[in-house]
This record gives structure tokens, C-alpha cells and sequence, in this order.
């Protein structure tokens, strides 16, 4: 009886140091939609400093499939109608911190600007992690098996 009372505790023990450990790894380096905190974080810095160009419920600039007369493209929307949810986290992590220009041909004009210096990767993450958390599940199950390809 004894034995077993040590045991079950031992085992308890594992699984909350287990879990602790995974909650850690997730809160610390994980884009995650589910994580209330982080989230909220995200929203906070989304409204600072996406919200002049994507828009308050990430609806992007109207006609942002048009491009502008000086030739640069509007602000896609963020939301479920867009075109985010078609990039895999790396590459959405890798354009919102670098912006448009590294990925483009030279000559490209892109409005979207680098947030190197401006916003930390972990920042970075939760703005992410906010945008993700709108979307309804299906699109969110789709875009994230594009990263398991
Ligand atoms: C000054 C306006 C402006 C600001 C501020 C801005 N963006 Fe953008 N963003 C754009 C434009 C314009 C594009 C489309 C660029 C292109 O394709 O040339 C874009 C594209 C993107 C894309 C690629 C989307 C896709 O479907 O290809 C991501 C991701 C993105 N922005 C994230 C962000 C995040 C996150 C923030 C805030 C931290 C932000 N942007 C702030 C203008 C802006």
C-alpha cells in the first residue's frame, strides 16, 4: 500500500514537471493561437503597430487586390478572406520581421515595412499568434499543415 502511494506520487510528480516543462516551452517559443496570454500581448502590439495599414478587424485597405498608382500593393487582410493563412509560420514570422523587400525582386515596391528593431521575434510571435487566434478552426487546421509539408 505504501509502496504504491509512493509510487502514484512519484508518477504525479513526472507528469505536472512534464507538463510544467511543456507549458514553458509552448509560452516561451511557440506561435500559439490558444494561448490566452500571448494572444492578448499580440492584440495589444497589432493595434500599435499593424492596425494603420491591416485594419481594426484585419480587413486589410478596401480593393487590397489592386495595386496603387505608384505601384505598390495595399494591405492584404489579415482575416480568413486573405491570403495570410496561405504562408506556413516561418515565412509569416520571416516577412513580418524582415517585410516585403527580402522576398521580392529589387525593383519591388512593397509598403510593408521591416519591424527588425522595432519588434523583438517573441513580440513577433504574439502578434501572430493573435492573428491566427480569429481564424476559425478549418482554416487554421489548413494553414498549419502547410509547415508540415
Ligand atoms: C505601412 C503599412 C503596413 C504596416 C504598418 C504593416 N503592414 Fe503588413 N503589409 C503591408 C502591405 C502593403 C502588404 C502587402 C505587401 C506586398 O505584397 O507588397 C503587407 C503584407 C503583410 C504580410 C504578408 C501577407 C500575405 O498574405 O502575403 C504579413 C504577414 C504582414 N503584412 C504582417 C504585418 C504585421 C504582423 C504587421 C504589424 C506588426 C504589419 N504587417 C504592419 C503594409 C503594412
Amino acid at each position: 500500500m505504501r509502496l504504491w502511494t509512493t509510487a502514484g506520487l512519484a508518477a504525479l510528480v513526472t507528469a505536472g514537471l512534464g507538463f510544467w516543462g511543456w507549458q514553458w516551452i509552448r509560452g516561451n517559443h511557440a506561435i500559439d493561437p490558444d494561448d490566452a496570454k500571448r494572444v492578448a500581448v499580440g492584440q495589444a502590439l497589432y493595434q500599435e503597430h499593424c492596425v494603420s495599414c491591416h485594419g481594426a478587424n484585419l480587413q486589410g485597405e478596401p480593393d487590397w487586390r489592386q495595386r496603387k498608382p505608384n505601384g505598390e500593393l495595399p494591405a492584404p487582410p489579415h482575416d480568413a478572406s486573405g491570403h495570410t493563412w496561405h504562408h506556413s509560420d516561418e515565412q509569416l514570422f520571416a516577412m513580418t520581421k524582415h517585410g516585403m523587400a527580402r522576398f521580392a525582386p529589387p525593383d519591388y515596391k512593397s509598403a510593408m515595412p521591416s519591424f527588425v528593431g522595432k519588434l523583438s521575434d517573441d513580440e513577433i510571435r504574439s502578434v501572430l499568434s493573435f492573428i491566427k487566434s480569429t481564424w476559425p478552426a478549418e482554416i487554421r487546421e489548413r494553414q498549419q499543415s502547410l509547415g508540415r509539408r
